[in-house]
């Protein structure tokens, strides 16, 4: 085979690394790598895809009933409703329906690692706005960002990797500083899992008469545990929706994934218990991790973020060893998801030793 194939790849692409996912783990080991929900799907959800088995039909494209139960839930109508197969893809869709080349998309990084690669597949650029004290988004330096080529602004709350919210002031003020035709896409993948009483709530505040360019993103992945199945929801302005729907790949959702949507939807109370136990165990993880003398950011989401910097690659591998698969960001940091009950004592046995080693004066260490 000849290294180079004889067609041609938009540069931008070609240098574009593949998205890489959170490493897999082996049997024995507790995969915390990738913000999934530890518990196994609910007896109704397995029932409902077992259900579900007219594979050999096309899915319903619009995901009606779905978009009819969320639409009922949040107080919307239908059309404000929008289903794709992840929230990601409905973030990919937004981006080419809202930006191409020459266009700018502003974000606070670090944040989702999938937010570069779908910026610049869209043909746009990307503007990355360092994150402020304490890991959390400088929403100032945003609105700052912002120049007539923007079109559109990403805020992550909780900020996945690093855990804080935005507070719901502090958004407001960031709206009122926004050009009001600029979309703002507000990325709550976590939101079930905040308990900060402050923080923004882009389904229960939020008017969408009041301010029709943002777009609120959520999932079923996460605190619904469906990460397996693919299916994300946006609630916003029927335009934007719309615009959405139109550089959607038609079909993606499945019937599996609407149904399972639909029954987690019923079982909701019994999966937010889990969200709740999830939470109190991120707390307990967090508190255990600040006494081990780690500066850990305010943890709102179902994960944790140690800054270990230039020691993080190393560290990473001494989880691994220890049974522990997490999420390195080289020369920054790691995640580590809030799994199972008996991955959390042996989490703390590693970072004990870890932040031992962490040189005096170094980021990830509190100040003493
Ligand atoms: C901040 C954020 N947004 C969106 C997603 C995408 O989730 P999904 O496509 O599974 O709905 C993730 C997943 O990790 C995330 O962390």
């Amino acid at each position: 085979m000849t290294e180079d194939a004889p067609v041609r790849i938009r540069p931008e692409i070609a240098a574009l690394p593949p998205y890489k996912q959170g490493k897999q783990a082996g049997p024995e080991a507790f995969k915390l790598s990738s913000n999934e929900n530890p518990y196994e799907p609910l007896p109704a959800v397995v029932e409902a895809l077992r259900r579900t088995v007219g594979v050999n039909r096309y899915p319903d494209a619009t995901a009606a009933r779905l978009r009819q139960a969320l639409a009922v839930r949040f107080g919307v109508t239908p059309d404000e409703v929008h289903i794709g197969a992840g929230s990601v893809s409905i973030l990919s869709q937004l981006m080419l329906a809202a930006a191409g080349p020459g266009d700018e998309i502003v974000y606070a990084w670090r944040s989702f690692e999938a937010y570069p690669g779908l910026v610049l597949i869209a043909g746009a650029t990307p503007i990355e706005v360092p994150l402020g004290p304490g890991a959390r988004h400088d929403l100032d330096a945003m609105a700052a960002a912002v120049t007539d080529r923007t079109r559109a602004v990403i805020v992550c709350t909780p900020n996945n990797p690093t855990g804080p919210v935005v507070t719901q002031a502090e958004f407001d003020a960031f709206l009122a500083k926004l050009p009001p035709d600029l979309l703002v896409i507000l990325d709550e993948a976590y939101a079930e899992f905040v308990t900060e009483p402050d923080a923004v709530d882009g389904l229960r505040r939020l008017g969408i008469a009041d301010h029709p360019n943002v777009v609120v993103l959520r999932t079923f992945s996460k605190a619904y545990g469906l990460a397996g199945l693919r299916v994300g929801y946006a609630i916003g302005h029927r335009r934007i929706l719309d615009a959405a729907r139109s550089t959607a790949v038609p079909l993606s959702v499945t019937a599996q994934s609407e149904e399972a949507a639909l029954t987690s939807l019923q079982a909701e109370d019994e999966l937010l218990e889990r969200v709740h136990t999830i939470a109190a165990r991120r707390d307990r993880l967090a508190a255990a991790l600040r006494t081990q003398g780690w500066d850990i950011p305010d943890a709102q989401g179902n994960f944790v973020w140690l800054a270990t910097g230039g020691q993080t690659m190393d560290a990473a591998a001494r989880f691994e060893d220890g049974g522990c698969i997490v999420r390195p960001f080289a020369g920054d940091g790691i995640r580590i998801s809030v799994g199972e009950e008996e991955a959390v004592e042996k989490v703390l046995q590693i970072a004990a030793s870890v932040v031992e080693d962490l040189p005096e004066g170094h980021a990830g260490r509190a100040l003493a």
